[in-house]
């Protein structure tokens, strides 16, 4: 995306930032292309923005007005991630639904991750609905934001095996272990070129991306 230098990151919380921080450390270590311009979060306390803080990297927070006062809130995060000059928006553990004019005005330039394996288990306690299903795999997924939720297309994913031991705990653990390798290297491709925006699709390498790159872990 950026052929002149580190890809802008505006990393969007609400939490612990434990994607946030994967992310930064890979960009500081040089392994990722791209820069943590600013870390945004709607709720002022949470622990990410400590976490970012002692990073070293710009931090803004901007409390959650409520959601009948969304677009106020989007209008202070679009002034400070242009400000900030973000090329790339990541949602991290983001909490609340942008709206689908925010979403369609950045089309190609959201990106967000979700603990399963996409279209699987769209919105809430993915882990305990997993266990519940009786489900022999489950994972995270990376994936472009658009007006549906958790619904935009897939790009990379992780599978796990769900082992009888597990618990909603166990699983977290071992799904939030996958998003720390994952995502970096999805923005990766962003910050090489590799993965675009076109279309209306994202494409990988230079063809339509029809469906995600799955990788397997057995951890
Ligand atoms: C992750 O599991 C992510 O999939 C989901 O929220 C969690 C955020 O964790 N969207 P963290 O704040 O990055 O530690």
């Amino acid at each position: 995306m950026s052929a002149r230098g580190a890809l802008r990151l505006g990393i969007l919380i609400s939490g612990r930032g434990s994607n946030m921080a994967a992310i930064a450390q890979d960009c500081r270590s040089g392994r990722l292309g791209a820069e943590v311009a600013l870390v945004l979060s709607e709720q002022p306390a949470a622990a990410g923005l400590e976490t970012a803080r002692g990073l070293g990297l710009a931090t803004r927070a901007i409390p959650w007005p409520g959601a009948a006062q969304r677009c106020e809130f989007e209008q202070e995060a679009a002034a400070a991630l242009d400000a900030a000059g973000i090329e790339l928006i990541v949602l991290a553990g983001f909490m609340r639904i942008l709206s689908a004019e925010f979403v369609t005005a950045r089309a190609g330039r959201i990106l967000n991750i979700h603990p399963s394996l996409l279209p699987k288990f769209p919105g809430l306690h993915t882990h305990r609905r997993v266990l519940e299903a009786g489900e022999r795999s489950h994972g995270a997924t990376v994936h472009y934001v658009t007006p549906e939720l958790d619904g935009g297309p897939r790009v990379l994913q992780a599978r796990i095996a769900v082992r009888s031991a597990d618990s909603e705990e166990s699983l977290s653990a071992r799904v939030q272990a996958t998003e720390h390798i994952i995502y970096p290297k999805a923005i990766g491709w962003c910050a090489e070129g590799r993965l675009q925006w076109r279309e209306e699709r994202p494409w990988l390498d230079g063809a339509p991306l029809l469906t995600p790159v799955l990788e397997e872990f057995d951890a």
